[in-house]
């Protein structure tokens, strides 16, 4: 695939996809570097001192680990004794079990807030063939993302990314078929399933280790901003807020997962129901800070337009990441603000492309 990057964030082993051109006093435009070339520390300092963009360069496409093998190891180990002792037991978890997991989820917590980039695409998240452990693992990772952009404390980072892992847990007292069930809901089937939300709080009731606000997280992550979800109807900050950061990422894990009854939505389509119901379902403030940390199209990425044409993203905005900069592959000259440019707004990005 061939992408876009400014010159600071090329490193040496690259190789060119187009020639780089320079302008000579006498010649006028010349072809500094050739296309197929492999970049050196030394061009890379040459292309920083010349007045460029960015340049293109081939780049095969890696699967980003997010999170080591071992660290999803030990989560899902955890995670599945919780499940297991609220099945059987349901008397709330052992405090030596909540400490391991503590020591485990602080270095999930802390292998993500590493990263220097936390602006990805979640769409492929793939921890675990259980679609329950996958969602839940995947909600975290996000909720940690946005209470970073929040700039909330590691520790209430840690915590949150706790009830993330546990919101679902009440699942565990709901019959199987009706999670399962390969259609929609009727109203009675779906009052049933509502009730996960006050059954995980209470089997985290009996436990000393688990904080109010983790449980809070866990009854109230289906509550929403305008008064319309359960189980009690809050509306706005009357929501605590770790369950608003959960709905946020609940939501778009399940719309960009497949259900027995629909297929997955493109990550775009979530970002944009996401957006649209910023103020109504959803706190703006985590609405803002999801925007940030969701990438539809990163920089780079090739992409097809609705007149037709291919383009390449060169700048995102935060406010909206579904219109960003673009480059056309015809006219790489011609820079486009898809969220700016008047001229441009009925034109929207309809599908990622390879190049
Ligand atoms: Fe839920
Ligand atoms: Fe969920």
């Amino acid at each position: 695939m061939i992408k876009f990057v400014s010159v600071d964030r090329v490193r040496p082993g690259v190789t060119l996809a187009r020639d780089v051109y320079g302008v000579d006093t006498f010649t006028g435009r010349i072809v500094m570097l050739k296309a197929g070339q492999t970049l050196t520390m030394a061009h890379i300092t040459k292309l920083m001192g010349l007045d460029l963009q960015g340049i293109y360069i081939n780049e095969k496409r890696v699967a980003r680990e997010i999170v080591s093998d071992a660290t999803k190891r030990d989560l899902i180990n955890i995670f599945d004794e919780y499940h297991a002792h609220i099945d059987t037991a349901s008397l709330g978890l052992y405090t030596e079990k909540i400490e391991e997991a503590n020591a485990v989820l602080a270095s999930f917590v802390d292998t993500i807030l590493e990263r220097d980039e936390l602006h990805f695409d979640i769409e492929n998240f793939d921890f675990h063939e259980n679609l329950r452990y996958n969602h839940a693992l995947s909600i975290a990772v996000v909720c940690i993302a946005i209470a970073k952009e929040l700039r909330m404390s590691k520790g209430d980072i840690t915590e949150l990314a706790f009830a993330a892992i546990l919101h679902d847990i009440g699942d565990s007292g709901v019959p199987r078929e009706l999670l399962d069930k390969p259609a929609k809901l009727t109203e009675d089937e779906f009052d049933i399933v509502k009730t996960h939300t006050t059954l995980g709080y209470n089997a985290l009731l009996s436990s000393s280790a688990v904080s109010d606000h983790i449980r809070e997280g866990v009854l109230s992550h289906h509550e929403r901003y305008d008064g319309s979800g359960y189980p009690k109807g809050l509306h706005g900050k009357a929501i605590p807020f770790f369950a608003r950061i959960i709905a946020v990422a609940d939501v778009y894990s399940a719309l960009t997962s497949a259900r027995p009854y629909r297929s997955a939505y493109q990550v775009a389509e979530a970002i944009e129901y996401i957006m649209g119901n910023a103020g109504r379902q959803f706190d703006s403030g985590v609405v803002k800070a999801f925007l940030k940390v969701v990438s539809p199209y990163p920089i780079g990425s090739c992409v097809k337009l609705s007149s037709g044409e291919k383009a390449v993203v060169a700048e995102q905005h935060p406010e909206n990441p579904l219109r960003p900069v673009i480059f056309l592959i015809d006219d790489p000259t011609a820079m486009i603000d898809l969220y700016n440019d008047k001229c441009f707004y009925n034109v929207v990005i309809t599908e990622l492309i390879e190049e």
